[in-house]
């Protein structure tokens, strides 16, 4: 990566002084010492994604040593191909992508292996048998994220808890089809659906992880008529679209309807204090320092964990504090 570096600074000096001695200004010489980082975000869907962007931007700062170029996505696969092909032509000395779904990576960062460009995969997963063995295990360096299922799991089993045999009618609002968060989350409930025969699915539909979706999801099942219990949401925008449906109908969230989140962002832990939310599994989206440690490694020459999952937890009323709340990162 330094080679490519140097490469690219004796180009541009050879380019603009014949090749002439160096009298680049020290900002200048500053500037180009910088490691380059490619960064393709997948939008800015949510809180936890903005949190996630906002992590990345300070980790990877130019008093950190970093130049840090984000690809906003849109939620668009295709925008991410682009975007990656974009970090190849300019020459970055890393990648990181959080992909929008699992498929579909293969060609794309086959070119940037071509490249001699280190890949870094960040939060959902490139292939769902990632953790357990990647066929295309060589196409990216690692991967820091978390583990979609678990969390999923952590969810259904404080249901079980709370509900033991009682009847339970759930809403489903499931993140973006195909992507590792959706994917992880919504496996977890189905095997819960089928260990649980007193447990049905009112509704389900994917709201995209936005508070808007979310709101207009749960609006049109209250129009419909559907009786439910529970609304299961695999994120906080979502929730608080729900949640925002439910009060415009004059249902009380978190009492007439309990409410089961993820991602755990500050507000939506201020509103497990408040009651409105009943249960939220915690999304870390804290990775830029993750990402900062790793690169640091690689440059000098070490060689990070493959595969690192962040450690989470998950909050209700009664063992949520305000301490908790008041230390929040995002
Ligand atoms: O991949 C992480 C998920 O994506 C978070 O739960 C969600 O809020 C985000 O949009």
């Amino acid at each position: 990566m330094k080679l490519r570096r140097m490469i690219s600074l004796l180009m541009l000096l050879c380019l603009l002084g014949g090749c002439a001695a160096p009298s680049a200004a020290p900002s200048d010489e500053k500037y180009d010492s910088l490691i380059v980082v490619g960064f393709s975000q997948v939008g800015a869907e949510s809180d936890w994604r903005n949190a996630n962007t906002r992590s990345m931007q300070q980790a990877l700062s130019a008093e950190n040593g970093f130049r840090l170029i984000i690809d906003d996505a849109q939620q668009k696969k295709e925008r991410q191909i682009t975007a990656i092909r974009n970090f190849i032509h300019q020459g970055v000395d890393y990648i990181v992508l959080a992909p929008t779904t699992e498929d579909g990576w293969d060609t794309v960062l086959a070119e940037a292996k071509a490249a001699d460009i280190p890949v870094i995969i960040i939060d959902r997963m490139i292939d769902s048998s990632l953790a357990t063995g990647y066929a295309g295990d060589d196409l990216f360096t690692c991967w820091i994220g978390s583990d979609f299922q678990r969390q999923g799991n952590a969810a259904v089993q404080w249901l079980e808890q709370q509900f033991g045999d009682q009847p339970l009618r759930i809403v489903h609002l499931q993140g973006n089809y195909g992507s590792s968060a959706q994917v992880g989350r919504s496996a977890s409930l189905d095997a819960g659906l089928a260990r649980n025969p007193n447990w049905t699915l009112a509704a389900r539909d994917s709201g995209d992880f936005t508070q808007a979706k979310g709101q207009e999801l749960v609006e049109a099942y209250l129009a419909q008529g559907i009786d439910f219990d529970v609304i299961i949401a695999e994120n906080d925008n979502m929730a608080y679209g729900a949640i925002d449906a439910l009060k415009n109908a004059g249902l009380t969230p978190g009492r007439d309807v309990t409410i089961v989140s993820f991602d755990a962002n500050r507000k939506a832990l201020e509103m497990v204090m408040s009651g409105e939310i009943n249960y939220d599994v915690e999304c870390n989206p804290l990775h830029g320092p993750r990402v900062q440690a790793v690169i640091e490694q690689l440059e000098r020459g070490e060689t990070p964990p493959r595969f690192t999952f962040v450690e989470e937890t998950a909050f209700d009323a009664a063992c949520l504090t305000q301490e908790i709340i008041d230390s929040r990162g995002y």
